[in-house]
């Protein structure tokens, strides 16, 4: 392995994120008690369908249905591309988990879903993915369509307080989660920020 073949952390970071780095971790919504947000399939006992149908508009510019994935499992990050932190460091691990699981992970699709439409055009997309795993898809859309994909997720995003009168320089806050599709569309389980890329292929391996 090549810890470092994948990854805009140290990029990033060297862009001036430092200063901003101590306070945007903690908007990364990773457990399920994020305002909004459900991760697991159960809230209070009741049943709670994770995932759905969405129309989005991949880094290609190619229009993208949620039922175009079918037959492959899916891998889906919500997140954006000028997350100073933890954004960049998920996708690092999904495409280190990738590359863990070999040829086994062909039948696996990596999504990155922006929350931020208003800045991550395809284009900013399309740069900020290549950084990654090649198979990884970037997805943008309106934000209509963002909030019915984000909706669909139980993933909970919103402007940072902070950093509202930042301009373009905006931060977001959001949920952190990793979430595994079946072949059919259906919520497997999910990962937190605190499951790194060996864990990752080692509970997604055997559902493949
Ligand atoms: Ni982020």
């Amino acid at each position: 392995m090549k810890p470092l073949q994948y990854g805009l952390v140290g990029v990033v970071l060297g862009l001036g994120g430092v200063a901003l780095l101590s306070y945007t971790g903690a908007r990364h919504e990773a457990s399920t008690t994020a305002p909004g947000t459900a991760t697991s399939g159960t809230i209070s006992g009741a049943s709670v369908k994770i995932g759905g149908p969405f129309e989005l508009v991949d880094h290609t510019g190619r229009v993208v249905h949620e039922s175009d994935f079918r037959g492959k499992f899916l891998l889906v990050y919500f997140g954006y591309t000028f997350c100073p932190d933890v954004c960049p460091t998920e996708l690092q691990d999904i495409s280190m988990a990738l590359d863990i699981l070999g040829p086994r992970a062909s039948i696996v699709q990596p999504l990155f879903i922006t929350i931020d439409p208003e800045r991550d055009t395809p284009e900013i997309m399309a740069d900020y993915v290549s950084h990654f795993h090649p198979s990884l898809l970037g997805l943008t859309g309106t934000p209509e369509q963002i909030d019915t994909a984000a909706r669909a997720y139980r993933v909970y995003y919103a402007r940072d307080a902070e950093t509202l009168e930042a301009q373009d320089n905006y931060l977001m806050t959001h949920s952190s989660i990793i979430f595994l599709i079946s072949k059919k569309g259906e919520y497997l389980t999910h990962f937190g920020v605190a499951s790194g890329p060996e864990e990752i292929a080692a509970k997604v391996g055997p559902y493949l």
